[in-house]
């Protein structure tokens, strides 16, 4: 199974004065021609899908979005607002029309697919509550023994001194890694929100921070190489090397659009 991760949009609206924002649509446009080339079976996005979480931002991603081709699974980072991206994408059946949280698993793969929120309004920091700890712990015990790739917005560990004490209380983080050390078949952990790429292992499993699409926004990649290309990733999974994930440059120069 091969998976296409894109996370940290950060659209903005249609006529939007801020001087980014047809530069960040025009990113996540080839992004999105070139995850397609790549025929992977499925697309996650690791949320801040839009900057402000206004409905006309939503307009303007889901216009980007209609080609992608492979199915898109989404969770919303501190930027979205649940509201307005559950109506945006009510056509979505996987999201929860009602209730608090975002989360979701997917059966539909080889791998099971788990996408955790870890989001609160206002609040910028990861969030993982005990109702949520409470979800998570149950749907990892209906399966133990089905591959599972986790997704979440924050990651629940510190990046450098870039990212530090990322969720809102330290305890929630630590038990958040808790469960997932209690559940073997869980085979890695996908996130955004930093902007930046990491590989590292946590709770004794593989995990990876991707940078931004935003490329204006994006941090800890030598920009005097790749000034203008966004950057997505592709996780994949064998038996010999566990969790792969390989970075993919998107081809083609920016648009003056
Ligand atoms: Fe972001």
């Amino acid at each position: 199974m091969l998976i296409a991760q894109i996370s940290d949009t950060h659209i903005l609206a249609h006529g939007s004065d801020h001087p980014a924002a047809d530069f960040r649509a025009d990113c996540l446009r080839r992004s999105i021609a070139d995850v397609n080339r790549q025929r992977p079976d499925a697309v996650i996005f690791t949320g801040d899908t839009t900057q402000f979480g206004q409905a006309e931002e939503y307009a303007r991603l889901r216009e980007l979005l209609a080609p992608l081709e492979p199915p898109l699974y989404l969770v919303p980072g501190n930027r979205d607002d649940k509201s307005a991206l559950r109506h945006s994408f009510d056509d979505l059946s996987y999201l929860p029309a009602n209730g608090d949280f975002l989360h979701y698993v997917i059966e539909d793969y080889d791998m099971r697919l788990v996408a955790l929120d870890s989001t609160s309004p206002g609040e910028r920091k990861g969030v993982f509550c005990p109702l949520r700890q409470a979800w998570l712990d149950e749907v990892l015990s209906n399966e133990p023994n089905r591959p599972t790739l986790l997704f979440i917005h924050h990651p629940p560990f510190d990046v450098d001194d870039h990212y530090v004490g990322g969720y809102r209380r330290p305890e929630e983080a630590a038990a958040f890694a808790d469960i997932v050390r209690r559940h073997p078949q869980v085979v890695g952990l996908i996130c955004g929100h930093v902007h930046w790429l990491v590989e590292c292992q946590w709770a004794n499993r593989p995990a990876r921070v991707m940078p931004s699409i935003a490329v204006d926004l994006r941090k800890g990649i030598d920009e005097t190489e790749a000034r203008e290309q966004p950057i997505y990733l592709l996780h994949s999974l064998s038996d010999e090397a566990g969790l792969m994930s390989e970075m993919k440059r998107v081809a083609g120069e920016a648009s003056n659009a």
